[in-house]
């Protein structure tokens, strides 16, 4: 271990640029590999340097999201949190700002959010100059080393310039803990209707529902849970709010959970149901296990807080990782991404009513070159990289398939490649009616036993064609398949960046009715 702190010491100080063009010659590739900056995506958000897990305290405010982060400054593996910070008028284009809270007497900085509180009901900002609240679990090492179980309390910080700079709330905690270990996690949202603020988190395996008139004074109300999704493990970032579906109004509550993802390790499942100003209910039957993507690596994902009405959307973000092998994955100056912004909808299905979740429409101000692939019939192999004359690493392609009525067709899909054979599988099994990614020969793999493989995902939709949307970038896939019915998000890291991609089949013909191929561009900075 203190080799390889050694070693990224050394990447470090040899100065990590980041590559700002979308091509990757091996050149390119070899000098990234030598600093330390192999592997870092073009275009999702990635920290400067160092850790990052969760995505915290997103608010929308003044024409800037927010977006802060779980980070430890010092190393690459997880260590005492702080919250990262960064701001985008795009959900695309980011730019980095200093650390916003760093640990205190009271702890490290665990995850939560953020809220913009308008009416300056808290006081801590004024009616002229309403302050951002940021709501956040305070973590003591010290309590927990000395085997306390209260370790875990709420506290909040404000900042009365745009989130350029923090105070904590002299108060703090603003919620005490009763005597459960895993205590943390803090969403927080306006409730028109009871006129109250509403803070979910998770305790254990339960959601907690508090209510307060101004931020600081916190009632408990109710829990959630017990018997309902999945309990594989423990549960952690809630998030709670309501979408239309057929003119009427539901509310989603979203739950990581790690372990017990549905492809192993960590994953976010959701509820739909009712929420009356003091609890939530829910709709399906409490063996009923949702999930908001299929893949390894989406967790802690939660949404934008204070989007403008006038915007309407629902939009999230998670981190592109899994506790698995979060920690090991071989990226040395700078350790995990988040996910490109996604709208949450819900849809109605032949299950029931279901959430899914798109790519946001600022994601085309990326795109530069374009392949327009024409309709035709696709048996074995058709190479799409090889009909353009750019070759890129950052890609977006959209694809409609229908299987032929005689067909015997297995599987078909698109195959990211490079000279080395190493490639990564995005397809349909038809005989099983699944989606999958398979990362089994996908490159570096030999740091966890649980990360290569090939991993499936339900397909709910039942239309004849096969809808597949996907973001490519250096390091990760994420496929929306049936406009977002079926979500997989995976990370790969392979020895040469994949700029080979090809359409697929096996064991028959299936009929492309429409192919897009966009190269995209980098965006961070
Ligand atoms: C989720 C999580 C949260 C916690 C944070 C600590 O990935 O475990 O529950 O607040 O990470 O970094």
């Amino acid at each position: 271990m203190r080799l390889l702190t050694f070693i990224t010491t050394l990447c470090f100080l040899a100065a990590c640029q980041p590559s700002s063009t979308h091509e990757q010659t091996s050149d390119a590739q070899q000098q990234d590999s030598l600093s330390g900056e192999q592997h870092r995506p073009l275009y999702h958000f990635t920290p400067p340097q160092q850790w990052m897990n969760d995505p915290n305290g997103m608010v929308y405010y003044d024409g800037e999201y927010h977006l802060f982060y779980q980070h430890y400054p010092d190393s690459n593996v997880w260590g005492p949190m702080h919250w990262g910070h960064a701001v985008s008028e795009d959900m695309v284009h980011w730019e980095h700002l200093p650390i916003a809270l760093y640990p205190d007497s009271l702890g490290m900085i665990f995850s939560g959010s953020a809220v913009a509180d308008l009416n300056n009901t808290s006081g801590l900002g004024s009616a002229e100059n309403p302050p951002l609240i940021a709501i956040f679990t305070y973590h003591n090492m010290e309590g927990e080393k000395a085997g306390e179980n209260d370790y875990q309390t709420q506290g909040i910080a404000y900042s009365v310039d745009k989130g350029r700079s923090w105070e904590k709330y002299e108060g703090n905690p603003v919620i005490e803990n009763p005597g459960i270990k895993d205590f943390r996690d803090p969403k927080v949202f306006w409730h028109q209707e009871s006129e109250r603020w509403i803070m979910i988190f998770a305790a254990a395996d339960r959601i907690r529902l508090y209510n307060s008139p101004n931020l600081t004074d916190w009632t408990f109300m109710s829990e959630f849970g017990e018997n309902s999704g999945s309990h594989g493990g423990v549960w952690e970032c809630p998030d709670l709010f309501p979408l239309l579906v057929n003119g009427e109004e539901k509310w989603v509550m979203l739950v990581s959970i790690n372990p017990g993802g549905p492809n192993g390790g960590s994953a976010t499942q959701y509820f739909i149901g009712d929420f009356d100003g003091q609890t939530f209910t829910n709709d399906n039957s409490p063996g009923t296990s949702l999930w908001v993507d299929y893949g390894k690596d989406n967790y802690a994902g939660v949404s934008w807080s204070n989007v403008p009405e006038s915007d309407g959307r629902r939009i999230f973000l998670g981190w592109m990782s899994n506790w698995q092998y979060a920690n090991i994955v071989p990226t040395y100056s700078w350790r995990s991404a988040m996910t490109i912004a996604r709208e949450l909808q819900l849809v109605d299905t032949e299950e029931g009513i279901r959430l899914s979740s798109l790519p946001v429409e600022e994601l085309h101000s990326l795109r530069k070159a374009s392949l327009e692939v024409e309709s035709q019939r696709i048996s074995a192999t058709q190479s799409l990289s090889a009909q353009t004359s750019w070759q890129a690493v950052a890609k977006e392609g959209i694809f409609e398939f229908i299987v032929p009525q005689n067909s015997q067709v297995k599987e078909f899909g698109l195959k990211l490649s490079n000279s080395l054979g190493e490639e990564v599988l995005l397809g349909y099994d038809k005989m099983k009616n699944e989606y999958y990614v398979d990362r089994s020969q996908a490159g570096k793999n030999e740091f966890s036993a649980d990360f290569a493989g090939r991993h499936p995902a339900p397909r709910t939709a039942t239309s004849d064609t096969i809808k597949m949307h996907v973001y490519i970038d250096v390091a990760s896939v994420e496929l929306f398949a049936d406009d977002g019915k079926t979500v997989m998000t995976e990370i790969f890291f392979p020895n040469e960046n994949f700029l080979q991609l090809d359409l697929y089949t096996e064991g028959g013909e299936v009929q492309l009715v429409s192919g897009n191929l966009h190269q995209l561009e980098g965006s961070m900075p």
